[in-house]
């Protein structure tokens, strides 16, 4: 039979509209059902859950690109596609910062609205800010909303020590933004876009940014861009005109570093926990920090405390990773 603990987690899994967790916490109950020699129950979840999942429930979308999308010849090298699953609302982020995503998504979404007043939806996005605060899992969860496939530029394709020819690559590149249309991540845009005039910065360096800059300028694609840095004051002060928007991430707040937490908690009881002090050890943690606390405590619970989670499992595990972060 289902645990109470798992019974709260299918509950707190529906609740948060979080199929996949659902259906593997049925997964789990029936494979429990079969070892236990209960082998109808077990037989009759297991093909309730299959039939659900090739329904797309739990997975909002099979992975497998069109070849149409997928990049072939040089551009295989240049860049990575894949679809998302991801949607905004799987990020916790500020509320100014939620509600700017979300209008962007919506200028997409009625573009044609927009089309027919003479305008059009923004597509050029700057994201800055410190690791693992959301930036790449945004662009991934535009993708996802905008049900359009991502793909992510791999700058050590890109950039080359041969004179001329990354800006070839980047050429491209913009080429194939305006045949398929996409989200197009530009991660670590720093590499192609510092400061003019920095220290060795004559020659190959200025090529590129230039051109960087100018193919920016020229797009008219209907593809979204997104860039994104840790280091935005690295960057030349030429490319910031060159986007639309700019978005700053930060680490969490004390709200938001219990959000992420308690999400990826659900199977357990986190009402319980003292919050207060964990409160405390979240600080100057990064949303990707406290993910991978939580899922260590969770991993923890389940081997070693016969799946109860207490509030001192949770917190060495966000000690731990503040540790890692200050000798990382
Ligand atoms: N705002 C957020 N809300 C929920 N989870 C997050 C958030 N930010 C990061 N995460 C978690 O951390 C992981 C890494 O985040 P992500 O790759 O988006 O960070 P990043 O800002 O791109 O970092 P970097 O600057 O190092 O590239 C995500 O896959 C997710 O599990
Ligand atoms: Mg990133």
């Amino acid at each position: 039979m289902a645990s109470a603990q798992q019974l709260i987690g299918m509950i707190r899994s529906h609740a948060a509209g979080d199929d996949d967790r659902f259906l593997s916490i049925a997964e789990e109950i029936a494979g429990e059902a079969g070892r236990a020699g209960r082998s109808k129950v077990a037989a009759d979840l297991t093909a309730l859950v299959a039939g659900l999942r090739a329904d797309g429930r739990g997975t909002r979308r099979g992975s497998d690109l069109t070849s149409l999308a997928a990049p072939r010849g040089e551009l295989a090298n240049l860049l990575r596609a894949a679809y998302s699953e991801t949607v905004l609302s799987d990020l916790v982020l500020s509320q100014a910062l939620g509600h700017r995503l979300g209008r962007l998504v919506r200028e997409h979404r009625e573009r044609d609205k927009l089309e027919e007043h003479g305008l059009a939806p923004r597509r050029k996005f700057l994201f800055s800010g410190p690791p693992g605060t959301g930036k790449t899992m945004t662009a991934s969860a535009i993708a996802g909303e905008l049900n359009l496939p991502l793909f992510t530029i791999m700058l050590d394709g890109v950039i080359t020590k041969y004179m001329g020819e990354t800006a070839a690559k980047l050429r491209l590149i913009f080429d194939a933004m305006h045949r398929t249309r996409g989200v197009y991540f530009f991660d670590e845009v720093d590499a192609l876009a510092t400061r003019r005039g920095n220290d060795n910065d004559i020659g190959e360096a200025r090529r590129v940014l230039n051109s960087f800059l100018q193919f920016l300028d020229e797009d008219r694609s209907s593809s979204v861009i997104v860039a994104a840095t840790n280091h935005q004051s690295l960057l030349d002060p030429a490319l910031f005109r060159r986007f639309h928007a700019t978005f700053a991430y930060e680490k969490p707040s004390s709200s938001e570093a219990r959000r992420v937490l308690g999400n990826h908690l659900l199977q357990f009881d986190t009402a319980s926990l003292d919050w207060g002090r964990l409160d405390e050890a979240t600080r100057g943690l990064s949303h990707a920090d406290l993910t991978a606390a939580a899922d260590d405590a969770a991993r923890d619970a389940v081997l070693d405390f016969d799946g109860r989670l207490e509030t001192g499992l949770l917190l060495r595990a966000l000690c731990d990773r503040s540790e890692q972060d200050a000798t990382g």
